[in-house]
């Protein structure tokens, strides 16, 4: 009995611990095994063929690199946080894009690579807790909310935390027209 109740306690711990941890960055490849299909919307080759995957690419262009040397930066666009703030994904926090990885951590290196871009998490949120088909089907029958696992709701906010007067190419962001240019709706539903 004194066992049960001690395994018991640890259990309740174990499950207070994992609704109060924090998600994180995990990239765009690992969403794209289950996103890919055209039966379910192909969510990661319209992604990929979009304005968004490109956007560190960008950073190394001549276009880039006038704006930096106009702003008075002294390091090139693609190692300035002034500009990759919005040009990846997860920027400033620490499971997000980083300036220097250890070459050595392979897997630390290949995750920044796949960082390194406006991903499908800039837009759902940093993807750890809500990545499973479960949690998804736990969604979806209203067993546990989006919010729980990190998956934003996604309004104007979430774009104009980037498309804002700070991006020096700020083009003005009429949400309702550009939004058409970046969804994947899933067409079964
Ligand atoms: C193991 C497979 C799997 C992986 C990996 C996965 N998903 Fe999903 N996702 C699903 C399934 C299945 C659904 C559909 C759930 C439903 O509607 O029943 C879904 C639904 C979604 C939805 C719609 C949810 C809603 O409530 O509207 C979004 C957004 C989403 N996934 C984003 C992502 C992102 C971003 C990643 C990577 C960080 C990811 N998924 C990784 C399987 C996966
Ligand atoms: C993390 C920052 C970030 C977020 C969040 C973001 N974007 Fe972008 N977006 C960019 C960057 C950077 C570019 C430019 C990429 C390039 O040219 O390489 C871009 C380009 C675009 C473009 C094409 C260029 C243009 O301005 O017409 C569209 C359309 C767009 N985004 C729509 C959206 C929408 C809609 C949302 C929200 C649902 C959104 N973006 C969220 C950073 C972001
Ligand atoms: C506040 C977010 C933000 C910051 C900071 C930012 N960008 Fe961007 N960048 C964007 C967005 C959003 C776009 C898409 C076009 C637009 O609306 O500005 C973009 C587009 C671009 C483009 C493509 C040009 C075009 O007209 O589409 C270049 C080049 C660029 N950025 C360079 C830079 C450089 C260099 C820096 C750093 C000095 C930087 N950006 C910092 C958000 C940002
Ligand atoms: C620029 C922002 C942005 C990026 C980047 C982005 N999405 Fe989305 N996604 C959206 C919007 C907007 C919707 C429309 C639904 C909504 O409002 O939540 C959506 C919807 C979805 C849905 C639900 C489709 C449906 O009809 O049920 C899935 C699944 C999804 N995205 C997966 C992904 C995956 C996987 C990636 C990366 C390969 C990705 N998204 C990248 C903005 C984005």
């Amino acid at each position: 009995m004194k066992k049960m109740l001690i395994v018991l306690l640890i259990l309740s711990v174990g499950m207070a611990y994992s609704q109060t941890k924090t998600a994180k960055y995990i990239g765009s490849k690992k969403c794209k095994m289950c996103h890919s299909k055209a039966e379910v919307g192909s969510q990661y080759s319209i992604w990929e063929k979009g304005p968004h995957s490109g956007s560190f690419e960008t950073l190394k262009t001549d276009a880039a690199k006038a704006i930096a040397k106009k702003m008075g930066l002294k390091a090139s666009p693609e190692q300035a946080p002034e500009c990759l703030s919005c040009h990846v994904t997860g920027w400033g926090d620490k499971s997000g894009y980083q300036l220097e990885v250890d070459p050595l951590n392979k897997k630390a290196v290949k995750k920044n690579k796949d960082l390194s871009r406006v991903g499908c998490e800039s837009c759902h949120g940093a993807g750890s807790l809500y990545k499973s088909k479960k949690t998804k089907a736990a969604i979806a029958a209203g067993t546990i909310t989006r919010e729980s696992v990190n998956l934003i709701t996604i309004s104007e906010q979430t774009c104009t935390v980037c498309h804002n007067p700070d991006s020096p190419t700020y083009k003005p962001f009429d949400y309702a027209v550009r939004i058409k240019e970046v969804t994947h709706p899933d067409p079964s539903k």
